[in-house]
């Protein structure tokens, strides 16, 4: 894999340490749906957490208020020390820039070539030249094994092609944390292991922080150096994988577990 288009480590010698991440006293409500009721949390630099819990517990919601596609009702939420909540709309623009997100429906944008895709966010966000953002789009692509569908529409490829072209979008930000929200559910089932296997390359090749909602348990095995099992907008139980999916400590646990494997 082509290292020179991923996150650079020597950029950022800071991220091999500390929490990158850090949500305090977050309440997040949907009218009188409170579906995080003042959550501590934190991931720290380099590492690779996942969430797992059932549906309808919160994990997306935590990762949509780190991409600020909601905001918290109350509490703070930090990015490499970067103020995300409260924050001014500037705080908020920059420290944003640090997370990149991969969606489980994908969500390119269906007008732009594949290049477009990841080209626009370097060029109109970070305001990168527009050749340098082709370069490194086409270094991603190779990476992803698409080289040669710069030019194709989104619907022109499988999904499991739209979510490596998502995927080489995010990492064009040179994100410092990367959200995967149940990246795989939408896709066939053949087309299930080449993704888990692309990140896999991703999480052992590059510094990049990992935050994973998944119900792929053996990929969360493989890559996690943490998992939380999350219940109610409640973290209930958190450690290593081998103790998480050998000797998990609460009923609930052990029931989701039972269900999903
Ligand atoms: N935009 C929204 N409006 C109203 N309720 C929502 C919205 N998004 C999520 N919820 C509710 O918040 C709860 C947690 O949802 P979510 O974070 O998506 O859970 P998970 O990802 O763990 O399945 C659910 O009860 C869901 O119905
Ligand atoms: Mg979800």
């Amino acid at each position: 894999m082509p290292t020179d288009t991923l996150p650079n480590p020597e950029k950022s010698p800071e991220r091999s340490s500390g929490e990158l991440i850090r949500l305090e006293q977050v309440t997040k409500r949907f009218g009188d749906n409170t579906v995080l009721d003042h959550l501590d949390f934190s991931v720290d630099a380099g590492k690779h957490v996942t969430l797992i819990g059932p549906s309808g517990s919160g994990k997306t919601t935590i990762l949509r208020l780190l991409m600020t596609l909601l905001k918290p009702d109350e509490g703070t939420i930090t990015v490499d020390g970067q103020k995300l909540f409260p924050a001014t709309e500037k705080e908020r623009r920059e420290a944003r820039k640090q997370i990149g997100m991969v969606f489980q429906q994908f969500n390119l944008f269906p007008n732009m070539s594949v290049l477009r895709n990841i080209t626009e966010a370097p060029v109109t966000v970070l305001g990168m030249s527009k050749d340098e953002a082709v370069e490194r789009a086409e270094g991603l692509l190779d990476m992803v094994g698409l080289a040669d569908k710069c030019d194709a529409r989104p619907a022109q490829l499988s999904g499991g092609q739209q979510q490596r072209v998502a995927i080489a979008r995010a990492l064009a930000m040179r994100p410092k944390v990367l959200l995967l929200d149940e990246v795989t559910s939408a896709l066939d089932p053949e087309l299930v292991a080449g993704v888990l296997d692309l990140l896999r390359d991703i999480a052992r090749t590059t510094d990049i922080t990992m935050l994973c909602v998944t119900h792929e348990m053996n990929f969360a095995r493989d890559i996690s150096d943490q998992v939380l099992m999350f219940d109610s907008g409640r973290v209930i139980e958190a450690g290593p994988p081998e103790k998480i999916f050998s000797e998990p400590e609460h009923d609930r646990t052990r029931e989701f577990l039972s269900a999903v494997l």
